[in-house]
């Protein structure tokens, strides 16, 4: 095992009526809270109208940020980050999923500073440490941003998407019951960012035989058996709960403890993103697939152990074919949930500048292969 240190600062609350029961209260030293969302799905489920209640039975001064897009933009994080100095905000309460969340990450640090946040992290590596403290609520599951430091960030000027380092939470509310509304399409594509946060941290280094990937595995089959359940009880609250938790689990560390994590098809996703503005989930399971079938000689161990321990295959007569059909097998997953396989299918253009994406996207070292561009656009093709 490789040395590391582990803590992970953020409190989580699990469960049906968390937020009404402990918000009130771990707010108690907090005179003004930003109350941050998205475009306004917490109005219709109800989540707004029990949020503000607490608030005000809390003598809480609260300060309204809504309209945080899927793909939140860097102008977004500008104009949050105004309210917050404006208004004297010293606690932000992110009420929504990834993209809400992501954005109150940076919109804490960029209002402690009058410097670019971009520019320092991007330009000159350097990292925020002065944040407004800020806390979760949860209300669609997939990416985990709950329980860590990254976010991210679409910067729409120059076109690129990519993770920023912010605020950390200091407390989550993961109720299940919150994502009863959310449309089934983005149940299942959060449950596959899931599982690709999961895989991305199994294919990195060290590769040989270590205790995150065991419990990884677990994981994964986890979220595989459950996105199957889901599909023929979409309500069903364990289910639901059993995805929620997974989410948090495979983004707050535990899984990466010992490794370089890979994380290559997000750098080839968030691109494509940048320049499209797609759903991350469906991203992913384009990708996933075409990137492991370009990669998996240079692992074949390993895409071996994913077949046999996460996709139960056993009979196949080389490593080599137990490799391929791993990676068939989640190809036919991401079939049968109703994913899409190909970028027709997510209304992606084949007119899209395929060149560009790939020679922006940011090549990571932590897999059994280190791409070039020229490969990631071969794999950009083979999506379309
Ligand atoms: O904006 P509203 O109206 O709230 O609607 C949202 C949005 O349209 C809707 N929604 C959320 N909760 C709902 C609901 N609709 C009905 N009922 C509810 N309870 O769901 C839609 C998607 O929300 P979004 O927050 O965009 O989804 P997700 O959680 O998948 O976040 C995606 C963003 O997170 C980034 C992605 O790149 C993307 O920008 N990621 C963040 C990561 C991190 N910080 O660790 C890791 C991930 O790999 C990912 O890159
Ligand atoms: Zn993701």
């Amino acid at each position: 095992m490789n040395n590391f240190i582990y803590e992970n600062k953020t409190k989580v609350y699990f469960g049906k009526g968390g937020v009404k029961e402990y918000l009130g209260c771990l707010l108690k030293n907090y005179g003004t809270v930003m109350l941050a969302y998205g475009g306004g799905s917490i109005k219709k489920n109800g989540v707004y109208d029990e949020i503000i209640g607490i608030l005000h039975s809390a003598e809480k001064i609260v300060v309204e940020f809504s309209g945080i897009m899927p793909n939140p933009t860097y102008a977004k994080v500008q104009e949050g980050a105004k309210i917050v100095r404006d208004n004297n905000v010293d606690f932000i309460l992110a009420v929504g999923g990834g993209s809400v969340i992501d954005c109150c990450k940076i919109i804490s640090a960029q209002a402690k500073t009058d410097e670019d946040i971009w520019e320092n992290e991007i330009v000159k590596k350097k990292f925020p440490t002065d944040f407004i403290p800020m806390g979760a609520v949860v209300t669609v599951s997939g990416t985990g941003s709950e329980m860590n430091a990254g976010a991210v960030i679409t910067n729409e000027a120059e076109k690129i998407k990519c993770g920023l380092f912010g605020a950390q939470a200091d407390f989550a509310f993961l109720d299940p019951t919150y994502t009863m509304s959310v449309p089934f399409e983005q149940v299942i594509s959060g449950a596959f960012d899931t599982l690709s946060h999961a895989m991305e941290t199994y294919f990195g280094k060290p590769s040989e035989n270590n205790f995150s990937d065991d419990i990884n595995e677990a994981l994964m089959r986890g979220v595989i058996k459950n996105m199957r359940a889901l599909i023929n009880d979409r309500d069903n609250y364990n289910v639901r709960s059993e995805l929620m938790w997974a989410s948090s689990m495979a983004e707050n560390g535990i899984l990466k403890i010992g490794k370089i994590t890979d994380f290559q098809a997000h750098q080839i996703e968030h691109q494509l993103g940048a320049y499209t503005n797609c759903n991350h989930g469906k991203g992913l399971a384009v990708i996933h697939p075409v990137l492991y079938r370009h990669i998996y000689k240079d692992g074949v161990e390993k895409f071996a152990r994913f077949a046999k321990s996460v996709w139960g295959i056993y009979d196949r007569d080389s490593e080599e074919e137990m490799a391929l059909a791993g990676i068939n097998a989640l190809r036919n997953f991401i079939k049968e949930v109703g994913l899409p396989t190909n970028f027709s299918q997510m209304g992606i253009s084949e007119n899209t500048d395929f060149k560009v994406i790939a020679d922006s996207t940011n090549i990571t070292a932590g897999c059994c292969k280190k791409l070039t561009h020229e490969e990631i656009l071969d794999i950009l093709n083979e999506c379309i």
